[in-house]
């Protein structure tokens, strides 16, 4: 399938040390051993920007990095990208995800190059005139320390060059506060796709609700695109001001949950890339995160795959 539109992943690549199993966290000044551990690029705009390269989908990877050791080896998973980014003298964020038998996970992440990225370094890889039908999805909002708060100028410049716009905010480390709120109202209407998964959603209106905050976000946005809600094992919904369409999920063995979101965000947006509708987007979205969280190593559906995807239903 054709597309000359290019959808470009701005935000959060890092690193990511999963290791367990742990069970009961150390007595402080211990060692302790264990059985598992595995290196490999993550962040939201990170685990994106896989899922396009894996499914050959036409993609940029808009970051930064940082200059020691692991900068290099994390910039090789993006070697159409990485070229382009910006180094920072810092270290390379990492997150240590340390994994327990009730699958529940901890996290520990240093602050390093994510929270230096600027709106310069974003619009300094972007093409100054957007190509008809280009997205940039922005993403890992709360964790990109600087970036956040220059949001409003950013998407005004990216709606300026013509190009769509989509936001995955992820969870603020914060919790959903007042000002978290008022900080994102100032940039919603300058959105045009809005990416949440269900609590996410709640929290960002502050409603118990999940249609009525939909529906009070979508309001909010530009009303070109719409608020999509990702909604777990029971699928995805998308609501826009004339229409509200859900699909289903399928049943899967889930392996590792790890980046569902993402991976949903990478299909969804495929979709659009290539003029499908809403429906479709919302099953080839549901259809890569289904791939992605259920396989080992993780596989992402080639072209044929998605296209069964929407008729198998
Ligand atoms: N347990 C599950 N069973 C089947 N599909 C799932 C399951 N969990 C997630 N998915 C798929 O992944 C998509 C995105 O997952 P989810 O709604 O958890 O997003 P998220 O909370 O943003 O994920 P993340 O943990 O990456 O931030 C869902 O719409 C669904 O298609
Ligand atoms: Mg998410």
């Amino acid at each position: 399938m054709d597309s000359t539109a290019t959808l470009y992943v701005v935000g959060n690549i890092n690193v990511d040390l999963i290791m367990g199993t742990l069970d009961s966290w150390p007595q402080r000044g211990t060692e302790v051993m264990l059985n598992h551990s595995e290196l490999r690029p993550g962040g939201s705009a990170g685990n994106c920007a896989l899922a396009l390269e894996a499914m050959k989908v036409r993609h940029r990877a808009v970051a930064n990095q940082g200059d020691d050791g692991l900068s290099a080896w994390l910039a090789s998973h993006f070697p159409h990208s990485a070229e382009h980014w910006k180094r920072y003298r810092c270290e390379t964020s990492l997150t240590v995800g340390v994994t327990h038998s009730d699958h529940e996970r901890s996290f520990l992440s240093n602050l390093g190059h994510i929270v230096r990225l600027t709106a310069a370094d974003v619009l300094d890889q972007l093409p100054l005139r957007a190509t008809e039908g280009d997205i940039v999805l922005l993403c890992g909002t709360f964790l990109c320390l600087h970036l956040y708060d220059e949001y409003p100028q950013l998407l005004s410049e990216l709606q300026q060059r013509g190009y769509l716009t989509a936001v995955d905010t992820g969870w603020p480390p914060q919790g959903w506060t007042e000002t978290v709120r008022e900080q994102c109202a100032r940039w919603l209407p300058l959105c045009d796709w809005l990416l949440l998964n269900e609590v996410e959603t709640l929290g960002l209106v502050g409603q118990d609700d999940l249609a009525t905050c939909a529906q009070q976000l979508t309001q909010q946005l530009s009303g070109r695109g719409g608020c999509v809600v990702k909604c777990g094992a029971q699928g995805a919904g998308c609501w826009q001001a004339d229409q509200q369409i859900s699909q289903l999920a399928r049943p899967v063995t889930v392996v590792d949950t790890i980046g569902a979101g993402d991976s949903f965000n990478a299909g969804f947006l495929t979709a659009l890339l290539h003029q499908q509708d809403i429906t479709t987007a919302l099953q080839w979205g549901i259809a890569v995160a289904s791939l992605a969280i259920s396989t080992l190593p993780r596989r992402y559906p080639d072209w044929h795959q998605l296209q069964l995807s929407a008729q198998e239903r």
